[in-house]
């Protein structure tokens, strides 16, 4: 099991999903509940545990900005502090839930899962295409009952696109073509990238820009440990290098509890931008390609879970970017926990 890594910012949903419904989600095993503020419009995340029987409030109700618990009423501002108890005008100095410190920014919620004084949020990492002018964006998120660890291995060795992947974003080019691994430990990131001088052009582009013979095609992956995965895709008509189409890929790897993490994915184009046609068919058709994964990973887990105890992993050359993005989730898991060994969840 990969160890969690606390004192880090995690996606916790997207901007258009939070609003005045209250939004359940877990991370790192902390149950959170999330709503938008009327008052000023910022998103508020709260322990999702009401204090007097653990009710959770994401089955509750929002009154302005205050969480009525749906089981007895205990009601709760958006700093956490309880302000009404039925039946009592004294309310129990220890009746409060914790409030997350939260960045809403590139069209994500951010919620800083440790010690809130730590909280810097100018280390959240940017995704700005998410939310720019010029770029067009489809998304969604898929739950998969795996272990964290197991999408960051997956997402970091898109070797797997020519096998799991292969009639959607797969060709034989990709698992072929060598790569380049370099780790950037003071950023925290791990950057991937291949090149494809001349290779047959996916489905899933020759749909979105009409290109019917080969292409150069590049993929540059930055992870910024723990959460956040970008992956820069360029291609090009071979022999029209001046026609790039340019695709950023985006992925924020939550994990939620012991075995289950939220594959949050998006798709951005910074080409026919206003063709509903075609935002259409990137989110029906990279859904299909999460869809291929989340059940390659639920099969992959559920196989591991039954493996005798210190089976034997063999890794080669291509798995350079993932084992150097574990090594890094360990060290920063370590760092997590001062004075101490890492701890697993
Ligand atoms: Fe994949």
């Amino acid at each position: 099991m990969t160890e969690f890594v606390r004192n880090q910012w995690y996606v916790a949903a997207y901007a258009e999903e939070v609003a005045r419904d209250l939004l359940g989600r877990t991370i790192l095993g902390e149950p959170l509940v999330l709503f938008r503020s009327e008052e000023d419009g910022a998103v508020v995340a709260l322990a999702d545990r009401c204090v007097h029987r653990r009710y959770p409030l994401s089955a509750s109700s929002l009154e302005n900005d205050t969480v009525v618990c749906g089981y007895h009423g205990f009601t709760y501002d958006r700093t956490g502090a309880c302000v009404r108890v039925p039946g009592q005008t004294r309310i129990p100095r220890t009746a409060r839930v914790a409030a997350y410190p939260v960045v809403e920014r590139d069209s994500l919620v951010w919620v800083w899962i440790g010690s809130p004084d730590l909280a810097d949020p100018a280390a959240v990492p940017r995704a700005r295409h998410l939310d720019a002018p010029g770029w067009a964006t489809v998304r969604g998120m898929e739950p998969i009952d795996a272990d964290y660890g197991l999408l960051v291995d997956n997402l970091l060795d898109l070797s797997h696109e020519t096998y799991l992947h292969n009639g959607y974003i797969g060709t034989p080019e990709v698992a072929e073509s060598p790569i380049t691994t370099d780790v950037d430990e003071d950023a925290r990131v791990v950057r991937v990238s291949r090149r494809m001088a001349d290779a047959a052009c996916p489905p899933f582009y020759a749909r979105s820009t009409g290109i019917a013979g080969r292409i150069t095609r590049w993929q540059d992956i930055e992870y910024f440990a723990p959460c956040l995965y970008l992956l820069h895709s360029r291609i090009s008509p071979v022999g029209e290098p001046e026609r790039v189409f340019r695709t950023e890929i985006t992925y924020a790897i939550t994990p939620s509890a012991p075995g289950t993490v939220y594959d949050f994915w998006a798709v951005s184009r910074d080409f026919a931008t206003d063709d509903a046609e075609l935002d259409a068919f990137l989110y029906d058709f990279n859904r299909e390609v999460v869809i291929q994964d989340v059940d390659a990973l639920n099969l992959l887990q559920r196989t591991l879970d039954t493996e005798p105890e210190g089976y034997q992993e063999l890794s080669i050359g291509i798995d350079t970017g993932a084992l150097a993005a574990r090594r890094m989730l360990a060290a920063l898991a370590a760092a997590a926990v001062p004075g101490s060994a890492a701890v697993t969840p």
